[in-house]
């Protein structure tokens, strides 16, 4: 039997969590034979409600769960983890751009960084969701100088899926025969959702995406412009921002980072820039990435055309103006 593994879910009271500790919890991110001891944190107000979803994890009788932590002291919540969930941020209403959580949210991935630093194992995987994603796991990897860098990432994944999803029923195809579309940058509407690397299986045959649908200006235009505001569509359906299909995308993200990619697969990560494709260094920005022994590494010498040069400098651009504010918030 192996030892059980501890990972800390944030958020745990709210919506995404709902879902996401159910796949966690059920094998599907660690494995079927990893055990789990699961941390779960929210704020003071919320302990009533957590009380409820600790209840419902007891009765829904995982095998693999071993024991649950139910806390509001950040302290306790990160002692000792393997894997971090930051989930627990506030969401987005109707009308407003990620970025205007900044000044709400950035304070959180402050004082959890210092947790993290404190408590956590130093290999621990840090994957954040709360929004503005990628600026908040900069501010959070800045506050954990004992954790590498490497170690702290950004969920692009629902992006990912969301233009995996869009390609695949555009070409009518099964949407697990379709692989290595990328997102690239920030998760927000500058994002470049990118097709031009990515491949499908039609009828059996590996055809690049360009070559299977014959339709530049879907893949420039409508594709990108639908991924980029996808979140903002769910809000407006919903009154409420997607909570299944982050949950889903959480899961995929940490899957892959703990047991790997397949040879060839790429996937997107937020991840600390080390300057690949002229990115500016330090910003959290989305690259296509892949995975052995839980060390993701960019895929290197992917041809970049003029049209997606103009989109990586633009997100990146954002992304810096995102750092100063979030700086600026925090008072560094
Ligand atoms: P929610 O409001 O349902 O739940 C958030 C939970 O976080 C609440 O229970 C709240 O009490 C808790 N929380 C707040 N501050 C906390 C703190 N300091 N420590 C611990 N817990 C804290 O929201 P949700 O729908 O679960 O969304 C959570 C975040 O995820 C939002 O910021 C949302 O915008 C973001 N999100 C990101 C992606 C992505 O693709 N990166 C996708 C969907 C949602
Ligand atoms: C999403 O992409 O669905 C989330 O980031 C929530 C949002 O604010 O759009």
């Amino acid at each position: 039997m192996m030892e059980p593994i501890r990972v800390v879910v944030t958020g745990a009271a709210g919506q995404i969590a709902y879902s996401l500790l159910y796949i966690i919890a059920k094998g599907d991110v660690f494995g079927p034979d990893q055990p789990l001891i699961l941390h779960l944190l929210d704020i003071p107000p919320m302990m009533g409600v957590l009380e409820g979803v600790v209840m419902e994890l007891a009765d829904c009788a995982f095998p693999l769960l071993k024991e649950v932590v139910a806390t509001a002291e950040p302290d306790v919540a990160f002692k000792d983890v393997s894997s971090a969930f930051l989930v627990g941020a506030m969401p987005r209403k109707q009308g407003m751009e990620r970025r205007d959580l900044l000044a709400a949210n950035v304070k959180i991935f402050k004082v959890q960084g210092e947790a993290l630093d404190k408590n956590a194992k130093k290999d621990v995987k840090v994957l954040v969701v709360g929004n503005p994603a990628n600026t908040n796991a900069l501010i959070c990897s800045k506050y954990a100088p004992s954790i590498p860098k490497q170690n702290f990432t950004a969920m692009t994944r629902l992006d990912q899926n969301r233009a995996q999803a869009q390609v695949a029923a555009k070409l009518g195809v099964p949407v697990a025969d379709v692989s290595n579309v990328i997102i690239w940058g920030n998760h927000s509407s500058t994002q470049f959702p990118d097709a031009s690397h990515a491949f499908a299986y039609v009828n059996g045959v590996k055809k690049s995406i360009p070559e299977a649908l014959k339709d530049d200006m879907w893949l420039g235009n409508t594709f990108v412009e639908s991924v980029q505001k996808r979140g903002a569509a769910v809000i407006n359906a919903r009154k409420m921002s997607s909570a299944m299909s982050a949950a889903k995308a959480a899961g995929d993200h940490m899957r892959n980072w703990f047991q790997g990619t397949e040879v060839g697969q790429f996937v997107s990560m937020g991840v600390l820039s080390d300057g690949s494709y002229g990115v500016p260094k330090d910003i959290v920005f989305s690259f296509p990435v892949e995975i052995q022994n839980k060390t993701w590494k960019i895929i290197p010498n992917l041809a970049i055309s003029d049209f997606a040069r103009k989109m990586l400098d633009t997100t990146a651009k954002e992304l810096e103006e995102e750092r100063a504010e979030a700086l600026e918030i925090i008072g560094a």
